[in-house]
């Protein structure tokens, strides 16, 4: 039987499905009841010092439905990070820990530029025994107004010297989330990793326009008839989110060894998440899917990555992570393997056996007797 558990950061994972920061991981409650339904680790909702700064609006999402169908494939939010007292969530990290002490809670956390402030949400957040953190870099909307979230996750000199305060007081393993908002992927990883810190999570969500509504001539979502640009989620990301994170992995193999991956965006069934493997991830996280499905989902995302691993004989996760990386190469070495594939071909079918009389020839003459011959 193949085992879904792995060690990742120090981190033991019953299996590697995590819960991504968002709505499902927004209080204890919902944190137990992801625990009860058997996710390997839950990364809380965005954590801040100063909670009274963070004012929601109504609505906040808006969805794509496929015009076949009517299933949602892509859903767009304006939600900001957690809007709860920062003193409530240390209560209840510790309550989610005396409750559940085997079980992986990650803090995911963010602050404005100022030092102090980082190292007192790291500080007082390791005093409630969370496993780990991940630095929301990433949350393109809303609080980028306040130099927060992509507004430093999209400067990889600014990011590095974030990454770097943090990692002058944590000492428990810290990822850094990516926004997909830039050209280069690579550059603010890298300078999440030269700063220290021990994994990435790749990707929040892509800062979007989900449509007008041409009724009312009015931008969706519309709060008193105006919006503002948000973020994009759910399946239509997931192949950006998979090349992202095929970028991210091979920088992690050739320059990074032994850090780890997160891969996040569209994931929604078991089939979706053994890709995010293959590309290199150690654990898959899942948002959305989940506010579509519920918590629930996760039994037939495990039952499906384990029925994967039967097929192809894989024991464990570290048999086949990273295992399709090795296929990605540049166009021109596609060009140079498809002319040297051809050229084999060729050469092949030169000696193929003949058919008729008339294609024997006298310069293949020694090839075709033997490619007729048995013995
Ligand atoms: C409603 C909503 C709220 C979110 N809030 C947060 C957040 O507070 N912090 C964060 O790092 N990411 C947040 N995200 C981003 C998700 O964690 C995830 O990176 C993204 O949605 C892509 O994954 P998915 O397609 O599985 O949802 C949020 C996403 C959604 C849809």
């Amino acid at each position: 039987m193949p085992k879904l558990a792995s060690t990742v950061d120090g981190l033991l994972l019953p299996n590697p499905f995590v819960i991504a920061s968002g709505p499902p991981g927004t209080n204890a409650n919902v944190i137990g009841k992801a625990y009860d339904e058997g996710w390997g680790a839950v990364v809380c909702k965005t954590v801040s010092l100063e909670a009274e700064k963070v004012v929601n609006v109504q609505p906040r999402y808006a969805r794509l439905r496929s015009r076949e169908t009517g299933e949602i494939y892509g859903w767009e939010n304006i939600e900001l990070i957690s809007d709860r007292p920062f003193e409530t969530w240390l209560d209840e990290f510790k309550l989610i820990k005396d409750k559940y002490p085997d079980r992986v809670l990650i803090a995911s956390i963010m602050e404005e530029y100022n030092q102090n402030a980082w190292h007192e949400i790291v500080g007082r957040c390791q005093e409630t025994g969370v496993d780990a953190f991940e630095l929301n870099m990433s949350c393109p909307h809303g609080l980028t107004e306040r130099r927060m979230g992509s507004a430093m996750g999209e400067d990889p000199e600014l990011l590095e010297e974030v990454c770097g305060w943090v990692m002058q007081v944590a000492d428990r393993p810290v990822w850094v989330k990516m926004t997909p908002n830039v050209t280069r992927i690579e550059d603010p990883a890298r300078a999440s990793l030269r700063a220290g810190c021990q994994g990435i999570s790749a990707i929040n969500t892509i800062r979007s326009v989900v449509g007008v509504n041409l009724d009312t001539l009015r931008p969706e979502p519309s709060v008193e008839g105006y919006s503002t640009a948000g973020g994009y989620s759910s399946q239509a990301i997931m192949p950006i989110a998979l090349r992202m994170c095929m970028e991210i992995a091979t920088v992690l193999r050739d320059e990074f060894p032994g850090r780890s991956l997160s891969g996040v965006g569209g994931i929604e069934t078991g089939r979706d998440a053994t890709q995010f493997l293959l590309l290199g991830c150690d654990t898959v996280q899942v948002c959305t899917g989940v506010m579509k499905m519920g918590y629930r989902c996760v039994q037939t995302m495990k039952e499906q990555l384990l029925e994967f691993m039967e097929q192809h004989g894989f024991e464990t996760l570290d048999e086949f992570k990273g295992h399709s990386l090795q296929y990605f190469t540049t166009h021109s070495d596609l060009v140079r393997r498809q002319a040297e594939a051809r050229a084999a071909r060729q050469a092949e079918s030169h000696i193929r056996m003949i058919q008729a009389d008339a294609e024997w020839d006298g310069d293949s003459f020694v090839d075709q007797s033997d490619a007729l011959s048995r013995g």
